[in-house]
């Protein structure tokens, strides 16, 4: 169900970021350090591209368009739904990317997707596995294609194929990031696909459980929400690695395409060191939990 009501996901996620406020420290300051090393490769700043998809209503060939951006920005591009020959202009920007599959119902797809991604020269692969049921408790079907639910042994099968790190959205719960764990998943997003479902837990409330069960072994990221530095900061003080904007880079994508695309990022990074030059935040390593307080 959309639209203003108490139960409205995306509203409860707006309200639970309001709620946490933020200490300062000031004594022995440092200038902050915002760059991201992920999965080998060095980026600009913690601030990721959502997995968006199905752009070119807001902009023409919209999903390369924001990939030039997130070259342009120096940091990571992530590709949700779409078909080969765009994921193959998407990489062919330059554009380090994480190309999300979906959890399609015929496993030989996923594999023949997962070889696709590889051969583009992806930075990883990996699904959104909260894409399984419609809200009806049907499998969903996505523009005609049948999906599934996916077991850990099926997600550790297409790790294992692979052979690049396998990302899991979707993470919701402590279960599943175990699950996840267990399948040699290399990355987990925690996200609930903008309001999926109602009443869903705000990501950053069930972060710092999420990071525990982790412990370190694999990088945690967040969506869903995030339009400011201090959103951005909020998530990497509770044990985010990195973060997607996605609904926040559309609007500066459609007016200014892949400029567009990086002024946002950039306006967001400058926010995001403001707020950790004043809580005594170095780089991201060095982002002290305990500067967040509860309302
Ligand atoms: C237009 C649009 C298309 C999306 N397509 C996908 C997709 O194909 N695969 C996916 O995993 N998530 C998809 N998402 C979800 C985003 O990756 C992200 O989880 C969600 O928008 C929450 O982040 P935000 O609040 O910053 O927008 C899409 C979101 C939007 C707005």
């Amino acid at each position: 169900m959309e639209g203003k009501h108490p139960g409205n996901s995306d509203q409860i996620t707006r309200d639970y970021f309001d709620s946490l406020l933020v200490e300062m420290r000031h004594l022995d300051g440092q200038k902050p350090d915002t760059t991201l090393e992920l999965y080998g490769e060095k980026f600009k700043t913690p601030i990721m591209m959502a997995a968006l998809s199905h752009l070119n209503n807001i902009c023409d060939d919209g999903m390369v368009e924001m990939a030039k951006g997130a070259v342009l920005a120096g940091v990571v591009n992530w590709a949700g739904m779409g078909d080969k020959e765009e994921l193959e202009r998407i990489t062919a920007t330059g554009a380090k990317t994480i190309k999300i599959i979906k959890p399609y119902a015929d496993n030989e797809l996923i594999m023949e997707r997962i070889a696709h991604a590889k051969e583009c020269g992806v930075l990883a692969v990996g699904m959104d596995i909260d894409h399984a049921f419609n809200g009806k408790g049907e499998y969903d079907k996505v523009l005609g294609f049948d999906m599934a639910p996916k077991s850990h042994e099926e997600i550790r099968r297409f790790a294992e194929a692979a052979d690049l790190p396998f990302v899991v959205k979707g993470v919701l719960s402590t279960q599943d990031a175990y699950k996840c764990l267990q399948a040699g998943v290399k990355g987990i997003v925690v996200s609930h696909h903008h309001g999926i479902m109602d009443y869903a837990i705000p990501p950053l409330r069930i972060l710092p459980e999420i990071v525990k069960v982790v412990n370190g072994q694999i990088p945690v990221f967040v969506d869903c929400g995030i339009i400011s530095g201090m959103d951005v900061f909020k998530a990497l003080a509770l044990g985010a690695t990195a973060v997607s904007a996605g609904r926040v880079i559309m609007q500066p994508l459609g007016r200014s395409g892949a400029q567009g695309v990086k002024e946002q990022v950039e306006q967001m990074n400058e926010e995001l060191k403001g707020v950790m030059a004043r809580t005594g935040s170095r780089d991201l390593r060095h982002i002290d939990p305990s500067v967040i307080w509860h309302k």
